[in-house]
């Protein structure tokens, strides 16, 4: 059995953590991974605000008594009061991503709530780990929705593993099977932090269209994009970019981004019609590069359970395979 730091700290089975995506990392994915043995995490910035995060916390206790947490874009505004929330229900960890996350640390110990950080560079996984984070998840640019720009998962993990001393890492970006989480173990991380591939699971709750296009992508089609940032106002930091599904949107306007702002309002309008429409060749589609190992929709548990079980396999055979 497969057992790391990441499994003590969190009081998990296997070293699998499910992104917080907002808006669709809601409490039917967030309990059926923690119920599997990983660790969910809900997406809690939103617009529902702190009482719908608050409902969301205890549907996931309706569900599963296995631990669980809640994971912020701590760029956003409204960040203080979604985590009052996490803080006084108790979760057993918060997440912080796009921001620095000193702030955050002290409060959360204080309530016995662990701190996972997700960062880009090296130099922020260091301001993390100075500033107390009990795991760091590092994220490269392969990742699906916001990333950085700079580097990729298999030389940013390893780097931030060096850097941040005895601190459990999580790889994130680029891992959808246990091939991603073997070699991410080998990279010396702790645990792995998968978003895309739990996209494709029943229990996302973005929709069916998307979760089609996901299915239906290669490698090639994720590509790094502003377009719709630009368009939202998204409060994301400069350094960030985008990762989607290419559609002819996102082919039409990434060549013209400086138009963008004098055709907002009505992007913006297209935008909302093909999301309600499901029309992924203008609505985006958030994905990373693994959408080309993905090829069917599958339970978030079974997900889980997978790729621990393909992980531990490959593990113990392949030294056999390939040392002389
Ligand atoms: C649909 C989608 C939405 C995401 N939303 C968030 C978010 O709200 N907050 C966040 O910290 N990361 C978000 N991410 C990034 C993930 O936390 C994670 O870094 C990424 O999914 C890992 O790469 P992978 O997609 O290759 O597994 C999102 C990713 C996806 C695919």
């Amino acid at each position: 059995m497969l057992h790391t730091p990441l499994c003590d700290l969190l009081g998990i089975e296997h070293p699998i953590v499910s992104a917080p995506m907002a808006g669709t990392a809601t409490a039917d994915l967030v309990a059926a991974v923690s119920a599997a043995g990983g660790f969910g995490l809900l997406g809690g910035t939103s617009l529902g605000g702190p009482e719908w995060l608050r409902e969301q916390i205890r549907a996931v206790r309706e569900l599963t008594d296995r631990p669980f947490g809640v994971g912020f874009i701590s760029s956003a505004p409204g960040t203080a009061d979604l985590m009052a929330v996490a803080l006084e229900e108790r979760v057993a960890a918060v997440s912080h991503s796009f921001a620095d996350p000193t702030p955050w640390i002290e409060p959360a110990h204080r309530a016995g709530v662990k701190v996972l950080v997700q960062v880009q560079t090296v130099a922020q996984a260091v301001t993390a780990a100075r500033a107390g984070a009990d795991a760091i998840a590092a994220q490269g640019v392969e990742a699906g929705g916001h990333a950085g720009t700079t580097s990729a998962t298999l030389p940013l993990v390893p780097a931030v593993v060096d850097a941040v001393g005895t601190i459990p890492v999580l790889a994130a970006g680029g891992i959808a099977d246990g091939r991603g989480l073997a070699a991410a173990l080998m990279l010396g991380a702790a645990g792995v932090w998968m978003g895309t591939r739990f996209v494709a699971s029943n229990e996302w709750a973005g929709g069916e269209w998307a979760k089609a296009r996901v299915v239906a992508a290669s490698t090639d089609d994720a590509v790094q994009t502003r377009v719709y940032d630009l368009i939202a106002s998204a409060p994301f930091p400069e350094w960030t970019a985008d990762r989607v599904i290419r559609n002819p949107f996102v082919d039409a306007w990434q060549p013209r981004e400086d138009e963008i702002p004098t055709h907002a309002a009505a992007l913006r309008k297209q935008i909302e019609a093909a999301q309600s429409d499901g029309d992924a060749e203008v609505a985006a589609v958030r994905a990373g590069n693994v959408a080309g190992l993905i090829h069917t929709v599958e339970p978030a548990g079974e997900i889980v359970r997978w790729v621990a079980a393909e992980a531990e396999r490959l593990l113990q055979e392949r030294p056999a395979q390939i040392l002389r």
